[in-house]
């Protein structure tokens, strides 16, 4: 974030964008395109542009886009998103959409990479070298860049001063909250002592968390070869529910707000089917006694923030539960940190 806030302090600024505020606000839809976690911080951005900005996006996995010869509309701004800049079904996404003579905008990591070089402009991550395979820092860092895209375009569009404002000072406050998180570390910890014998498990959001679902049950896939799925709560009476069982435990984010009591049926649906439940929940949220057999609280917070905030714990889960069962965490088998085959 730091170099990247109006003097003013009510929207963003990024730097390389190469295209000037008056052809930004002249588009009337973005559509992103990106593999594997970045593209669930592509969803994340999604939700939180048409949220803020009122502006539709799209979101679609490169290899699917790459070949479905999607119609666009001619105001149509293209992002992709790619920590390594070199993943080969993004880059050829990228080249498509360019070919059919839409400016692209790549979110990327490793400077010069093919990407960055191919793209219109951009934005760089700056969250230095990652190591391990599976994308964690990059991961919060595409959700930081995300949500002050969707401030940026907001203020180009219908947000007032005052609430660019309070948008920046929320996310200027996210280091703050994130670090709260990490004092649980041994609470989460000792979660992921008991839930490392599982081998199946849900993971379930709604809205901007729903994304994090994905994110959360990809994690866990990864690096500790648990068969994770992550759903939209609702959704899962529409077929998941079949898996639930005292051996199929489900991790439920929980947020205050419109959609709290929906999260506690879904719930209690589990409960009824013997299911152990995991919550991560926002601090005010009162959960039914006995609901959740185990609640990791996170602090409450913007809702451009929230889903960086739900992220750390899911990320800590995965990593313990991973160590647990004696896992290589940095290189888990059959990955590649850059995939630059079809
Ligand atoms: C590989 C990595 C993932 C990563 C994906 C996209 O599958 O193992 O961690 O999310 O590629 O990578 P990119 O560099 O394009 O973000």
């Amino acid at each position: 974030m730091r170099g990247r806030f109006s003097e003013d302090g009510s929207t963003a600024n990024f730097g390389g964008l190469n295209i000037s505020p008056a052809e930004f606000r002249s588009m009337d839809r973005f559509m992103f395109c990106a593999c594997g976690t970045a593209l669930h911080a592509c969803m994340v951005t999604e939700h939180l542009i048409e949220r803020f900005a009122r502006v539709p996006v799209e979101c679609d996995y490169a290899s699917e886009f790459r070949y479905r010869n999607m119609p666009l509309f001619s105001n149509t701004l293209f992002f992709v998103m790619s920590q390594s800049g070199e993943t080969i079904d993004t880059l050829a996404a990228m080249r498509e959409a360019k070919r059919k003579g839409y400016k692209v905008l790549a979110v990327n990591n490793v400077v010069g990479s093919t990407i960055a070089r191919e793209a219109d402009g951009g934005i760089y991550q700056h969250v230095g070298p990652e190591i391990g395979v599976a994308s964690t820092k990059a991961f919060t860092s595409q959700l930081i860049i995300g949500a002050m895209l969707a401030l940026y375009i907001a203020r180009m569009r219908d947000m007032s001063f005052s609430d660019g404002v309070q948008f920046v000072q929320a996310l200027k406050g996210a280091p703050d909250h994130v670090r709260a998180v990490l004092k649980q570390a041994d609470h989460i910890k000792g979660i992921a002592k008991r839930y490392a014998k599982y081998r199946d498990m849900l993971f379930l959001g709604r809205l901007s968390l729903f994304p994090i679902a994905l994110e959360g049950a990809l994690k866990l896939k990864e690096i500790s070869y648990i068969h994770a799925e992550g759903y939209p709560a609702a959704e899962m009476k529409h077929g998941p529910i079949a898996l639930i069982c005292e051996d199929c435990p489900a991790l439920f984010f929980v947020s205050s707000g419109e959609m709290f009591h929906k999260v506690v049926n879904s719930m209690q649906e589990i409960k009824a089917r013997k299911g152990k439940v995991i919550a991560i929940a926002t601090e005010s949220c009162e959960l039914p006694e006995g609901l959740a057999d185990e609640l990791i609280t996170i602090p409450e917070c913007h809702e451009a923030v929230l889903p960086i905030v739900a992220t750390i714990p899911v990320q800590l889960l995965s990593y313990y539960i991973a160590v647990e069962l004696e896992r290589d965490v940095d290189k888990p088998r059959n990955l590649a940190k850059s995939v630059t085959v079809e």
